[in-house]
């Protein structure tokens, strides 16, 4: 996890750094820590926040024209003022700032450590820089460039690295090997950061490195290689963000306004994807392989978390209107399961980052055995993106909160697209119903809007049920996966114990737990599944449950049964998760900010997970 900046030119580093680092905050927030090259190499480093950094070195001399930061989602070693990064090599020849893992780092140490190294960490990345200098001491070597391709050559695990060496003032040495690292480039200056966002603000030209590509940044020059040291070509590219995607504005936390943002998101979505004059929907990035996609013997889904609950909502509709087996699977289980996979399957990654180690791996697997792989990823240039044959982006802009709200709802507007356009395209459903389907897609933002206006009504029904320990969430149907997403929404951000289940289930087990204080929020539609899950309710009644039921302004049976209600504009069941999940969101947000929880930044999480 973790974010990584860097900075050469003529400004200080350090406000460039800070600002850097903070809006890379949302990867990892355990420790921060910059070093400056001056005159001799400094290194600040604190537990905590970016602001308890800034607090720290306010009466400290930051200047210097080059530098490199770090903030940290600990993988070795507790979170700390010692574990903080950037690391010092023994002798202080270099600094250095990771994301990722090194996974052979033991063996590395216990060699290190009989060279006579000493350690101050528990780091597997004070392994790395001690191993960067013992190369530089080599006498041959003495040159930090080659010091560290000979020191990554002996490294397996996944890094996002940028380094400073005492003795090479002018240059900054980067590398990466499954971790994301950005190259910005501006006039006489070079940033690095881990995505583009602290990039913006200086220059929309970057450079996404590859994996095994190795810079070296001076700050009129710029050198790409591999680990072997052969020459690599680099492509600049044009990104198309701006400050006020990356900024929170009036709202209280990015939470709020990622869920507010929606009716425009999903609607950013399908702008140019679905073509109302021809009444159909094109996915332009899937023009080249539809026709083997429409072959597919099987689609296999893979994500984690948020992405994972597209995954599944998608599996419903792909195998009840395009008729296609799906097969849905957490990338973690599916990367080591020796899964079968089969010529004729098509794999599709879902991911918003783009950078999910799991997923990442999981798909490389795949792609060995020769399947399509597609992707739907957020991050434009992400690595997810750059792995796949095609895909889809779901253009929901930034999403910074580390509870995924907008980029759930564009992840399920792509994947719905995907589903109407294949049934279509295999013949099992009609234009009529084609049509019908996409004018329901259509109407979805202002149904977002109208039930974002009621959202005070939301806010009260949280004051009631905030101190729960528990809740349960149910749902059958396309909204067995909204109510996992409820659930996790509600877990994530506000620490309270949530559980989603298939409302059929709840007999086979999570019955046990209702009582009086038990907080049961109830998701349906009026679809074919309604009276079943009134049946459901009434089970959870007799035990004296509390009920909150997502209900449609027709729903009138549920509507009396409940003890609360969100309401949500009529839908077709096909593109209800979409409206059903949104007072879900922001029932989990109200209650995370009434038990003063960390709203953007819950504890113990990071917003990519770029590590296993
Ligand atoms: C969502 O609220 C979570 N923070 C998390 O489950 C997330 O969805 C998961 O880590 C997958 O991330 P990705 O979409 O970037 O691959
Ligand atoms: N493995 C390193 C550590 O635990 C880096 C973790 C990260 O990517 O945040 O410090």
């Amino acid at each position: 996890m973790c974010g990584i900046v860097g900075y050469i030119g003529d400004k200080n580093a350090y406000p460039i750094l800070i600002k850097g680092l903070q809006r890379l905050e949302y990867r990892g927030y355990d420790s921060a820590g910059i070093a400056i090259h001056n005159s001799s190499l400094k290194t600040f480093k604190k537990k905590g926040k970016v602001n308890e950094l800034e607090t720290f070195v306010a009466d400290k001399d930051t200047r210097g024209y080059i530098g490199i930061g770090h903030t940290r989602w600990a993988t070795h070693g507790e979170p700390g003022n010692a574990n903080a990064h950037p690391h010092t090599s023994m002798n202080g020849n270099f600094v250095l700032a990771h994301n990722g893992i090194i996974e052979n780092y033991a063996e590395l140490k216990e060699d290190l450590l009989k060279k006579g190294f000493v350690f101050q960490t528990e780091t597997d990345t004070e392994v790395l820089v001690n191993l960067i200098e013992y190369f530089y001491n080599l006498n041959e070597v003495n040159n930090a460039e080659l010091a560290v391709r000979l020191a990554l050559s002996k490294v397996v695990g996944a890094y996002g690295i940028v380094i400073l060496c005492k003795n090479e003032k002018d240059r900054i040495i980067a590398a990466k090997m499954g971790s994301p690292l950005v190259i910005g480039i501006g006039q006489g200056e070079y940033f690095l950061a881990s995505d583009a966002g602290p990039i913006v603000e200086y220059t929309n030209s970057v450079i996404y490195l590859n994996d095994g590509n190795v810079a070296i940044i001076g700050k009129n020059s710029l050198t790409l290689k591999t680990i072997g040291n052969a020459p690599v070509n680099f492509k600049i590219t044009k990104i198309d963000l701006s400050i006020g995607d990356i900024e929170k504005g009036d709202f209280d936390h990015y939470m709020l306004k990622e869920i507010f943002e929606q009716p425009k998101t999903i609607q950013d979505t399908y702008r140019g994807r679905i073509k109302p004059e021809q009444k159909d929907i094109v996915l332009g990035g899937l023009l080249d392989v539809f026709p083997k996609i429409v072959q597919a013997k099987r689609i296999i889904i893979i994500g984690c978390g948020t992405s994972w609950h597209a995954a599944l909502l998608a599996e419903y509709l792909i195998e009840e209107y395009a008729r296609v087996p799906v097969e849905v699977e957490y990338a973690s289980e599916f990367r080591y399961r020796k899964p079968i996979i089969n010529p004729g399957d098509v794999i599709i990654a879902v991911s918003q980052s783009g950078e999910t180690a799991d997923t990442l791996a999981a798909i490389k697997m795949a792609k060995k055995q020769g399947a399509l792989i597609l992707g739907i990823c957020n991050i434009v240039g992400s690595s997810i993106a750059r792995e796949t044959d095609a895909g889809v982006y779901t253009h929901a802009g930034t999403e910074i909160g580390v509870a995924s709200t907008k980029a759930f709802t564009a992840q399920v507007t792509v994947l719905s697209l995907f589903a109407f356009k294949l049934a279509k395209a295999r013949g099992q459903i009609d234009q009529e119903f084609y049509e019908m389907l996409i004018n329901e897609m259509l109407d979805i933002p202002d149904k977002v809007q109208t039930i974002l206006l009621r959202n005070s009504n939301i806010k009260k029904v949280a004051e009631k049920y905030k101190d729960a320990v528990n809740a349960l969430y149910l749902g059958r149907g396309y909204l067995f996966p909204v109510a996992l997403e409820g659930a996790l929404k509600l877990k994530e951000i506000s620490y309270m114990h949530a559980e989603g289940y298939a409302a059929g289930e709840m007999k086979h087990g999570p019955i046990a737990l209702v009582d009086d204080n038990l907080p049961v929020i109830v998701v349906s539609a009026k679809d074919g599944y309604y009276e079943k899950v009134l049946n459901n309710i009434q089970e959870v009644k007799a035990r004296k449950g509390n009920i909150i039921a997502v209900v449609t302004e027709s729903n009138n049976k549920l509507r009396n049964m409940a003890d609360d209600i969100f309401e949500v504009p009529e839908s077709h069941p096909a593109v209800a998760a979409l409206l059903t999940v949104i007072p879900l969101q922001l029932f989990a947000y109200y209650i995370a900010v009434m038990r003063e929880c960390n709203i953007d930044q819950p504890r113990n999480l990071a917003k990519s997970v770029t590590v296993e």
